[in-house]
């Protein structure tokens, strides 16, 4: 007898894990450049407060969330000038991907359209089609250095009555790219003239590179009332287990979202005790973390620049490249699933992140620099290899 029989029919369509959560089991010698996961452990002082609350006793219901970490959140958000009323504009999630989904179960209704980027982060299809949601893939388009922007004008060819939400990763992954001011502004514009809601996925705010500044859509006049912040404490503090994150919004649209039943807020109180923490602690943590990724981001890009048929702008955010690797004559998905088989690195395919990802390979730079010179020596062997 087949359990599918009970499953409740948006599932049926979403069999398997997403594309790059799939074990492949124990392979010896395997660099993993997959997901998105962080190698830095979480520091002793920040694992002591999640002890210490729990012989605190902060082990009860806390059903609207700790007041001491909404007030938090307020606090890091107003760097970026954003003013926020604790109590009534923060809602604490168990990380990106529960915030990501308790905004679409509180707004997005059967048949309604959510326009996300193509490439962008596959984790939003999932939930979209599971609230029966259509997406809608707006192309960004490369530029003459080769970096994925928005493109505004097809945006706007994309936008119908059914819109109910557009999704921005910024800063995106796998693209790097950080939306610029007057970019955000033309896509506010859009948002008000149309009248929908934005998803603003800011969970790789933490790292940027260079001159470019986070600039919150949030913080356009007029867009508190129709953006969704939703954030992560995943990568900022390299927690991905620990499960904390944040939605921040106009107290009407979080009004809306408290709705959802949930039964209690989703964190564990002594991870939220930890986050006031290290709101206030974790930056050296951070900046160390910085460092090392930007170590590790710089040396990659020059490697892999020197393979023949792969070319890779340096991102201008997040952990990840995304080269394109169209010169070697190989798919994104025969480069990267032979890149396994011959060489034992596991990278992701660019076409997970949308049909504008063919060409594009993710690596995700989650490994020292000695591994990650290991990966560049396979890749370069495996082109070298290969090559049409
Ligand atoms: C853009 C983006 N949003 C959300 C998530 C999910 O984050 P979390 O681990 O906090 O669920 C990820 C994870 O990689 C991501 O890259």
């Amino acid at each position: 007898m087949s359990a599918e029989k009970y499953a409740k029919k948006e599932l049926l369509q979403l069999k398997g894990r997403a594309p790059t959560r799939v074990s492949i089991g124990p392979v010896e010698g395997l660099i993993n450049l997959g997901a998105g996961d962080p190698d830095f452990n979480l520091p002793k002082f920040m694992a002591d407060a999640v002890a210490e609350a729990i012989m605190e006793g902060y082990t009860h219901y806390e059903f609207q969330g700790d007041s001491e970490f909404k007030k938090a959140v307020a606090e890091y958000y107003s760097k970026y000038g954003v003013k926020l009323d604790a109590e009534s504009q923060v809602l604490v999630t168990s990380g990106g991907s529960q915030s990501i989904f308790h905004i679409l179960a509180a707004f997005l209704n059967p048949g309604e359209e959510v326009i996300i980027f193509n490439p962008t982060y596959h984790g939003y299809v999932r939930p979209i089609k599971y609230f029966n949601g259509i997406i809608v893939r707006a192309p960004m388009k490369k530029d003459e250095e080769g970096y994925f922007r928005p493109d505004i004008e097809a945006l706007e060819a994309h936008i119908s009555d059914k819109t109910k939400i557009l999704i921005l990763c910024n800063p995106d992954n796998p693209t790097g790219c950080v939306f610029k001011e007057d970019e955000l502004k033309a896509i506010a514009e859009l948002a008000v003239k149309h009248d929908f809601l934005i998803l603003s996925d800011e969970i790789y705010n933490e790292f940027i590179w260079g001159n470019r500044r986070h600039y919150p859509i949030i913080l356009i006049p007029g867009m508190m009332e129709r953006t969704l912040v939703a954030m992560s404490f995943s990568k900022m503090f390299a927690w991905t287990g620990c499960r904390l994150g944040f939605i921040i919004s106009g107290s009407e649209l979080i009004e809306i979202l408290s709705r959802v039943p949930m039964g209690i807020c989703s964190a564990p109180v002594p991870f939220q005790k930890a986050g006031v923490v290290a709101l206030k602690e974790g930056w050296e943590f951070n900046r160390m973390m910085r460092e090392k990724y930007w170590e590790r981001i710089k040396y990659c890009v020059e490697r892999l620049n020197e393979i023949p048929g792969i070319s890779c702008v340096t991102p201008e955010a997040t952990f990840y490249l995304f080269p394109d690797i169209s010169g070697t004559g190989m798919s994104s998905e025969e480069f990267s699933k032979r890149l396994l088989e011959e060489e034992k690195v596991r990278i992701v395919q660019g076409t997970v992140y949308g049909s504008n990802g063919e060409g594009h390979v993710r690596l995700a730079l989650v490994k020292p620099l000695e591994t990650l010179r290991e990966a560049m020596d396979r890749i370069e062997k495996f082109v070298r290899k290969n090559i049409k």
